[in-house]
């Protein structure tokens, strides 16, 4: 295992270069989708789906092009997040969001590019490896940014604003639209490195804690968090009328929640069947999930 700065930085070294070699694309949408993209972020989901792949003895080099599309993947989804007519948000990574600087039409292209960008690397991949494990992980990625995945979640979202907050409703709102996304990685990751079922399904509940976990954080920081830390609008959420964990659970419920869901990913660790994986990179992050100031 490597340290997360490590992780990252095959990430960053490597995201420009994916895109390039996809062919000639169209300067403008390429500098869209650029933008975003270079404009930062944690890169936690490729940083997951790396050391997943580590962890289980996989290979970083073919986890590689799956990691660069799944941050694609979560770059349009902050693209579109931030539209005039989902979120309306104007700052995203500390800069100007992407239809502030190209446009709303642009920004919906660069977010279809990304995502359409993401498969081709997926697939070609998959077509290059030759093995089932390489297109297994190439649909664990993409059912779970889907329709039943992400973007479901992102749906209910949208047309849940105003409404009173139910707990199911809540649970299903941030387990699709972030949990899905941060489990897909230890998934595919997994399954990349060959895992058996039972570890990748020990994997799969990880995910969904520290998913959720991160979710509810994120609600948190809408309210505590430090803008320049977090390099977006803060205090949005509650004018706005979405079903957050804190409009469900007040503040100190959604720490404490936080620290419960964390609790059950680490537990999901600790019950791998592989007793010669490292887990402490999976398990210290998850742990510092919950005292996240970015
Ligand atoms: C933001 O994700 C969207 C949520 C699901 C809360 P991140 O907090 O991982 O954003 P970046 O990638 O670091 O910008
Ligand atoms: C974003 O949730 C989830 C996705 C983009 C899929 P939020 O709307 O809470 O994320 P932020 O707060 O804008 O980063
Ligand atoms: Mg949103
Ligand atoms: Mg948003
Ligand atoms: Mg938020």
């Amino acid at each position: 295992m490597r340290p997360y700065q490590e992780y990252q930085q095959m990430v960053e070294d490597a995201l420009h270069g994916q895109l390039a070699s996809l062919g000639e694309i169209p300067a403008l949408l390429l500098d869209a989708m650029d933008y975003s993209l270079k404009a930062g972020g944690k890169r936690l989901r490729p940083v997951l789906l790396l050391a997943a792949c580590d962890m289980a003895g996989g290979s970083l080099e073919e986890a590689l092009p799956y990691a660069c599309a799944l941050e694609m993947i979560h770059t349009y989804s902050l693209v579109h997040d931030d539209l005039p007519a989902m979120d309306n948000d104007d700052l995203r990574r500390g800069k100007p969001t992407n239809h502030k600087v190209f446009g709303e039409g642009m920004a919906i292209l660069a977010g279809d590019g990304l995502l359409s960008a993401a498969m081709e690397l997926m697939l070609r991949q998959a077509v290059r490896g030759g093995e089932m494990r390489f297109v297994r992980a190439a649909e664990a990625i993409a059912r779970r940014c889907g329709v039943t995945g992400m973007v479901a979640g992102q749906t209910v979202d949208v047309t849940s604003e105003g409404k009173t907050p139910d707990e199911d409703t809540v649970r299903y709102i941030h387990a699709h639209k972030t949990a899905d996304l941060i489990t897909a990685p230890i998934e595919a990751g997994l399954l990349l490195a060959g895992a058996c079922a039972e570890d990748v399904q020990s994997g799969v509940e990880y995910g969904y804690g520290l998913g959720m976990a991160f979710q509810m954080v994120d609600d948190i920081l809408d309210h505590e968090g430090d803008p320049a830390l977090m390099g977006k609008t803060l205090g949005k959420d509650a004018a706005a009328g979405k079903l957050t964990w804190v409009a469900l659970r007040g503040l100190e419920g959604a720490h404490e929640d936080a620290r419960k869901a964390v609790a059950g990913a680490v537990d999901a660790l600790h019950g791998m069947k592989n007793q010669n994986w490292d887990i402490n990179f999976l398990e210290t992050l998850a742990q510092s999930t919950i005292n996240r100031v970015q």
